[in-house]
């Protein structure tokens, strides 16, 4: 039977789960840039939902500075992790659940959305955001850091296509910094920052802030 995309993603992220759990970040500094720069939004009574939060790290980091946090990602081993690692930490006020982009309320929708490493690995990532943006009100925050990776060194871009085949990377979608940029302003998003916290040379994931337009 022949998988899509979709299912290969989750595959690979059920079965590389524990060792990722295990991964240190490459660069620390730079994710402490992307939690400061993400705190300056967020309000005690803020109400986030964040798509593949990977092992939950960030919602964890995150939770007390805002009101409620539901936290999804589309890997069952993931979220598994992320669910022990909460109740490890005593942070009662962040829950987790299987699911992408569309996975919050319709009725009750998040006043901030964070995806954060994610989108380039988002099987359909521009009708993903085209959906983000259509179910979202207006005035929500979507907060995003991406690899763009038409950025990256030719050999590294050149080589994923490969690394994909042999399994030892997930699909990836391949597209540039402005690339991006204009499918979240396509989505109905107005772009309020957008900045670069690498510390260690070359950095292709932009940390961007955007508010879906009235
Ligand atoms: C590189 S990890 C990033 C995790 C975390 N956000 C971080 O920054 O450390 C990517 C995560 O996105 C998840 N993922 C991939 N495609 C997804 C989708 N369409 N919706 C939700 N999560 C997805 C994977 O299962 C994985 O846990």
């Amino acid at each position: 039977m022949v998988m899509s995309d979709a299912e290969r993603q989750v595959r690979f992220w059920n079965r590389f789960a524990r060792r990722y759990a295990k991964s240190p970040v490459t660069d620390q500094a730079a994710y402490e840039r992307t939690l400061a720069a993400t705190r300056r939004w967020l309000v005690p009574e803020a109400r986030v939902f964040e798509f593949g939060c990977g092992t939950g790290t960030t919602a964890i980091r995150l939770a007390p500075h805002a009101g409620s946090i539901l936290a999804a990602d589309t890997a069952p081993a993931i979220i598994e992790i992320a669910s022990e690692r909460a109740r490890e930490a005593g942070v009662e006020n962040v829950s987790f659940l299987v699911g992408g982009p569309d996975a919050f309320d319709r009725a009750n929708p998040p006043g901030i959305v964070l995806a954060f490493n994610v989108i380039h690995l988002v099987i359909g990532w521009r009708e993903a955001l085209l959906e983000l943006g259509r179910d979202l009100p207006p005035g929500t925050l979507f907060i995003s850091k991406t690899a763009c990776l038409t950025g990256e060194r030719a050999l590294i871009r050149l080589g994923i296509p490969l690394a994909v085949k042999l399994r030892i990377a997930p699909p990836v979608n391949i597209f540039s910094e402005a690339d991006l940029v204009a499918e979240i302003e396509k989505a109905g998003f107005e772009i309020l920052e957008r900045e670069h916290h690498g510390t260690t040379g070359r950095d292709v994931r932009p940390f961007i802030v955007a508010r879906k337009r009235g």
